[in-house]
């Protein structure tokens, strides 16, 4: 049996394994912790039950900045291990996910990018789930495929159909094990963006004082 539950800090290896096995487009360990920790509620994993409980797919979700003209919720990232596939799993994830953006941050619509050949996924947005093209994206991927932009608009009627536990709604994130080439590697990460931030902020005060 198959459990979908919001996905823990403890669970991020796992969901990390299943992207590696199944998209072509993979991330760091942080960019996972980077959504824990930020949207802790828009994540969710399906996962085996029994004495040995594994990861089989995930949907890694976000929820948009404060500059966006209205909250909504992005789909980073979803896949299923292929012997789990055809049995509802994305559907679920993704329909759970859903719920969360508009319970917990008032999103009005969802958006993600699909590559142009991805059929299967296509079937699932745009059929089973309803999202239509917003947009084509040119080269988006590394091997300059095509994104379609998609979007699917989001309500508390369509969406609280499929309600959580309050337990599940509050997870508590314990940070993960790291090795320290890791550690590293996301301090100075880290020390990276602090700097562009505050270039950006830099570049914006400037600009505020020239309009004065
Ligand atoms: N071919 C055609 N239609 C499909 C396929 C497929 N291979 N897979 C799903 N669908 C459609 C069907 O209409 C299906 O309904 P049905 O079973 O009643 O016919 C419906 O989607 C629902 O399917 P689910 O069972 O919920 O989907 P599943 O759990 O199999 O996962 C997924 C679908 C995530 C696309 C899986 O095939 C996968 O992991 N693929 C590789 C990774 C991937 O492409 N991820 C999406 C990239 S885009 C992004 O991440 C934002």
């Amino acid at each position: 049996m198959v459990s979908i539950r919001q996905a823990r800090v403890e669970d991020l290896p796992g969901m990390q394994a299943c992207n590696l096995q199944c998209l072509p487009e993979n991330y760091q360990l942080r960019y996972y912790v980077y959504h824990a920790i930020s949207w802790p509620q828009a994540s969710f994993v399906a996962e085996t039950m029994g004495p040995q409980p594994r990861i089989v797919g995930y949907v890694l979700g976000m929820v948009a900045d404060e500059d966006s003209e209205v909250p909504h919720g992005h789909i980073t990232s979803i896949s299923v291990m292929r012997s789990y596939r055809k049995l509802g799993l994305a559907t679920r994830l993704l329909r759970q996910a859903h719920a969360c953006m508009v319970e917990c941050f008032g999103a009005q619509y969802v958006s993600l990018h699909v590559r142009e050949s991805n059929r299967g996924a296509r079937a699932l947005y745009e059929a089973t789930l309803h999202y239509h093209v917003k947009d084509v994206e040119k080269g988006y991927y590394a091997d300059k495929e095509d994104a379609l932009l998609l979007r699917c608009p989001l309500s508390s009627e369509r969406t609280l159909a499929y309600p959580l536990p309050k337990s599940e709604l509050a997870p508590a994130f314990d940070a993960p094990e790291r090795s320290e080439s890791d550690k590293k590697k996301e301090e100075e990460q880290a020390r990276l963006e602090r700097l562009a931030q505050a270039k950006a902020r830099a570049k914006a005060r400037n600009k505020g004082r020239g309009r004065r």
